[in-house]
This record gives C-alpha cells, structure tokens and sequence, in this order.
C-alpha cells in the first residue's frame, strides 16, 4: 500500500512539470542480474522483458510522445549464438504478445537499426506490428533499437546522402536527421543507461549532443515504472542551457 501511494505521488509530481517528450533507454544489466542469482543470463533477458512492458507503460502514461529502448546492438552479434538466438525468440515472443496492448493504448511501434540482419521469425512480426500501430492516431512512438550501431546509422545517412545525389550547399543538420534511422522523432530530451556502466556503447551519437544523461546502478529487470519516474524527476530539476548562460534562461539578459 506505501508503494502504491509513493508511486502515485511521485507519478503526480512528474506530471505537473514538463515532462521529456524523448525519452531513450540502454537497457543494461540483464545478464549480472542473473548471474547474481545464479540463474542463466537468458533469465535476465526473459524479466527485463517485463521492465519493458512496466516503463512503456508508465512512459505512455506520464506523456512521453517518443521512448526509445536500445534493445540489441550491432555489436551484439557477436555474442555466443546461442544467446543470441535466446534474444530473438524472445522478441518475438514480445511482438506476438505486446499487440493488444500497445493497439489499445495507441502505441506506435517501430525499429531503428539495420533490421535486414534480423531472422525471418522476428522480421515479419515486426513489420506486420509497425504496419498495424501505424494505422491509428499515435500517442507514443515506441522506438525499438535493433541491430542499432549509431556509428553504422551514420554511414548509412552519408551513403544515402551521396546516393540521392544532393549537393554539398543541401547538407545540413536537417539533412542528415532526416536520413538517420531516428528520422521524424522529436530532439532526444534524456538519455539513461542502467546496469551501472557509464558509456554510451554506439547508441544516439547524434542525437544525444543535447540531451540530459542519467546513469543509474539499477540493473534493467529491476527497473520499473518507480525507477523510471526518478530518472524523469531528476531531469525536471536540471537546467538546459543549450550554450547560454543561467540568467539569459531566466530572461535577465
Ligand atoms: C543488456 O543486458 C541486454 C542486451 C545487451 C541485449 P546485458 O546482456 O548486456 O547484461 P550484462 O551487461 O551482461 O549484465
Ligand atoms: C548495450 O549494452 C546494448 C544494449 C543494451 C542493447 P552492452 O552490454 O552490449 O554494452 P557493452 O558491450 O557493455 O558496452
Ligand atoms: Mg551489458
């Protein structure tokens, strides 16, 4: 009962200052979280599925228009196959599940990442959901990251940037954003990774040049709809200067 009020309350205070409309997550820590139970790493995967069922739940909730979950990193192929195989099944045991909920609570959901590499298995749930959630009215964008390196999103953009034959005097910010697998989501407001490590591991290079980072010791199954509360709350009370100085925000200058 103290938890469900404290929640409430915290939730309350969240929503009555302005609340990220990007929000992004490196969901780390699965793995040790297991371990340290002396449990496989795929039990840690299989609970921080239900971390993101609770944070895509409570993101929606508060008034987050764009989540994006870094869920499985180009380099992450490079793992033992068989945990890489345990990850797939349960993306797509998440897309197969996460339908009816994400439908009724107009959840768009999408991916960003070089999807091709993907099994057929998840592939065609994937797109068979995008397609689906794209066809009401959105509230939330759910961002999946998936065979995500931002190094290689770059190369991409830049690719695509001399393939579509523009000239240098059209490259611009705008130009590049436009051609990043992130394309069309709103600037990049708060970036957290959990698990305790502070690196960035190849995820929104770009587009964290301006965003609040949050690092927190919570390994991802243990983050939930509290945690993920405390990480906007902690952004409400930081002050954005974009390069300007405390009194040209207060209007004194
Ligand atoms: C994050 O947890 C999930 C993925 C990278 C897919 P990890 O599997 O990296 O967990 P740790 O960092 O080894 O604890
Ligand atoms: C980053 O976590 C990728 C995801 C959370 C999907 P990793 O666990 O793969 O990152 P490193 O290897 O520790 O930097
Ligand atoms: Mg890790």
């Amino acid at each position: 009962m103290a938890f469900e009020s404290e929640l409430l309350a915290l939730r309350r205070e969240v929503m009555e200052a302005s609340v990220p409309r990007h929000v992004a997550l490196i969901m780390d820590g699965n793995g040790r979280w297991a371990e340290a139970r002396g449990q496989p790493r795929v039990a840690g995967h299989r609970e921080g599925s239900e971390s993101v069922r609770a944070v895509t739940r409570e993101a929606r909730r508060v008034g987050v228009e764009a989540l994006t979950l870094y869920a499985f990193s180009a380099q992450n192929w490079e793992r033992p196959e068989d945990e890489v195989e345990a990850l797939m099944d349960l993306l797509r045991e998440y897309l197969l599940k996460e339908r009816a909920e994400l439908w009724d609570n107009q959840i768009r959901l999408q991916a960003a990442g070089d999807v091709e590499r993907l099994p057929e298995r998840v592939l065609g749930p994937l797109r068979e959901l995008s397609a689906h959630t794209a066809t009401q009215p959105t509230k939330m964008t759910l961002t999946l990251a998936l065979s995500y390196g931002s190094r290689e999103e770059i190369v991409q953009a830049a690719r695509r940037i001399v393939e579509e034959g523009l000239a240098a005097s059209q490259i611009d910010e705008e130009a590049v954003a436009a051609r990043l697998w992130t394309a069309g989501l709103p600037a990049l407001d708060l970036l957290v990774r959990t698990g305790g490590e502070r690196r960035i591991s190849n995820f929104l290079l770009w587009q964290a040049a301006y965003a609040e980072l949050g690092f927190v010791e919570t390994s991802w199954p243990e983050f939930r709809e509290r945690e993920l509360l405390l990480c906007v709350r902690e952004f409400q009370r930081r002050e954005r200067r974009f390069g300007k100085t405390s009194a040209q925000l207060r209007g004194e200058v």
